[in-house]
């Protein structure tokens, strides 16, 4: 949601924004701007739509060496140039992402003091607030301080002062924003792979710290306005994992690197004996809450009946946007385990630092390394997914589901099960390259689609579901299938698309009996199961490899990503970024 790049250095800048810009695309945004030091003066250029609208209205060559840039997700005021950011106001231009929640009474006292605003966004308040405080402080550092204390919400600034046009200032508070090195200058950047084409060692920004660049140099202030260190990360993956390598789309490569990720995951917990040891000691929880949001929650989902069935413990799974303001049930005895790939969701982060004020544990599963709910929560499991472009998160999903999975065994002490793991990249790649097209033909010219299951295979159908949702835009609803009797199976007529997923052994009857019931209202229906029935009650079927139901989601889940692709991709959609969407939620 939204991207940040800033350089100041000894190269051409624009290029290098502009460039950068377009790595930060996929986190999805409407409209994009920069801001740059040319001649002395800043100019600003923004334009609604992508970075290449934006790109054909700047001279690229125009001499400059201090620029920052941003892609907008507009959440107050319409994509619109005027609104898109840079916001510039008195002798301040500013980029931001996240939401002033207090940018309303914020306003009206600076209206009261005749301070004019162009835009509708919340953002425009930030630059107005340091301008008047410059002229009051005269130090931009001091200015920054106050201001800092004033903003409530979320926030990561790009800002840049007329008065000193050779440096960027940078602060973020719930908002991520990394800062990074390189021998030809110094970047402000929202995630890594806007800057791996210059340097692979970032600095992560704390809260309340002001980092300072110039063309040679970064200073990091603290609160106090003291100068601080901050410890050198190295990004372990390489350049090529931010780049398309030879396929159509993010979202395929990575769901074919979903072999590898399953490899890379279960190998850093489990090989050399390292299982017991590399997961906290869990004994004394009796309850345990799972907090997340969309895909992540439906991890959360399967590891509740995963966990419930092996380690015979409670699970309550919600969504973080609700649980942050449920009744609290949470006790010292609960351990509450939040699930992100970004690891920077307001939602999940809010709900992790609810629970933290209340010192009850929390455990973060996460796959961006240094990410804010990974620095929040108590205890931290990295998923080994790499980088993840694509708004719609597939390697992220199969391999937090597959440390699910290892969660349920270490939690329920069933170390024997660690065997079912064997082999597993052989059948997921197999089931990689299989052909899915044919089914996608027969699915997307539709506008609707039902995803029917039990149990784990609810869970499963649910991000089936919203995999499709997102992607192609069919309207596709998942249903318990035992609950479309109830009411939505009124909705069923000639050749409604049913995907039937039935692979936990002792209740597939039950899941077939609820499919033939869709059958007999004349569905069109794609059977998945990992019991292979010759049956008149499906249109087309595809068969899973028989394995062992804790590592039966790991599998089940490939043909739906792969099929939502297919659809996604006969339809025309815009299958990385889809339309209204942001890769890392970043706004509750
Ligand atoms: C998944 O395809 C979605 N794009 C979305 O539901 C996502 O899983 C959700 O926003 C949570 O993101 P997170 O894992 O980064 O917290
Ligand atoms: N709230 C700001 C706006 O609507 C910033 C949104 C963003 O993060 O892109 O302009």
């Amino acid at each position: 949601m939204c991207g940040i790049i800033g350089y100041v250095g000894k190269n051409k800048a624009l290029p290098i924004v502009l460039n950068g810009l377009k790595f930060l695309e996929y986190r999805g945004y409407d409209s994009a701007g920069i801001a740059y030091v040319n001649d002395k003066n800043i100019k600003i250029v923004k334009e609604v739509g992508r970075i290449s609208s934006l790109e054909s209205i700047v001279d690229k060559n125009e001499d400059t060496n201090v620029c920052i840039g941003h892609t907008r997700w507009a959440t107050h005021g319409i994509p619109s140039t005027i609104n898109s950011h840079p916001h510039k106001v008195g002798k301040f231009t500013v980029v931001h992402n996240g939401i002033i929640e207090n940018y309303l009474s914020l306003k009206e006292k600076l209206k009261k003091e005749n301070i004019k605003f162009k835009s509708e966004t919340d953002t425009e308040v930030i630059p107005a607030l340091l301008d008047y405080y410059y002229k009051q402080e005269k130090d931009i550092l001091k200015a920054i301080k106050i201001v800092k204390e004033k903003l409530e919400g979320s926030y990561a600034l790009g800002i840049i002062c007329e008065d000193d046009l050779e440096h960027i200032y940078a602060i973020r508070c719930g908002s991520p924003l990394i800062i990074a090195k390189s021998k030809d200058g110094n970047f402000i950047a929202s995630d890594v792979p806007a800057i791996l084409e210059y340097t692979n060692k970032y600095l992560l920004l704390e809260e309340g710290q002001i980092a300072v660049l110039s063309k040679n140099n970064v200073i990091i202030y603290d609160n106090n306005l003291q100068e601080t260190k901050l410890k050198e990360l190295t990004f372990k993956g390489n350049k090529d994992s931010a780049m398309l390598n030879g396929y159509k789309h993010y979202m395929l490569k990575e769901i074919h690197e979903e072999d590898q990720v399953f490899l890379d995951t279960y190998n850093y917990y489990v090989k050399n004996n390292k299982f017991l040891n590399t997961m906290p000691d869990f004994k004394k929880y009796q309850n345990i809450h799972i907090v997340a949001c969309g895909s992540a929650y439906y991890v959360g989902l399967i590891g509740k009946y995963l966990i419930e069935e092996y380690a015979d413990i409670p699970v309550k799974v919600e969504l973080a946007s609700e649980y942050r303001y449920a009744k609290d049930f949470a006790d010292k005895n609960t351990l509450v385990i939040f699930i992100s790939q970004s690891g920077e969701t307001a939602d999940t982060l809010a709900a992790l630092k609810k629970v933290n004020s209340e010192g009850i544990d929390t455990l973060a599963i996460v796959n961006v390394y240094g990410s804010s709910i990974a620095r929040e929560a108590k205890y931290n499991l990295y998923v080994k997914a790499g980088v993840e472009i694509a708004v719609a998160t597939t390697k992220a999903f199969l391999a937090q589901t597959t440390l699910i999975a290892l969660l349920a065994i270490k939690l329920g002490n069933k170390i024997e099960l660690l065997k079912e793991f064997n082999n597993l990249d052989k059948y997921i790649k197999e089931l990689l390259n299989k052909d899915y097209k044919k089914y996608a033909k027969k699915l997307f010219h539709h506008n609707e689609a039902f995803f029917i299951g039990r149990q784990v295979d609810y869970a499963l159908c649910l991000e089936g579901s919203l995999k499709l949702k997102e992607t192609s835009y069919i309207n596709s609803v998942a249903f318990a299938a035992g609950e479309l009797k109830h009411g939505s199976i009124s909705l069923i007529n000639n050749g409604t698309p049913v995907i039937g997923i039935a692979t936990k052994e002792e209740i597939i009857n039950k899941t077939i009996s609820n499919i033939k019931e869709t059958k007999a209202r004349n569905a069109y229906v794609l059977y998945i199961t990992s019991r292979d029935i010759k049956d008149n009650f499906y249109d087309d079927k595809i068969v899973l490899p028989k394995v062992h139901d804790i590592v039966m989601p790991i599998l089940t889940v490939i043909p739906l990503q792969i099929i939502a692709y297919e659809v996604a991709n006969l339809r025309k959609c815009d299958i990385d970024k889809p339309r209204n969407l942001a890769k890392s939620v970043t706004v509750e």
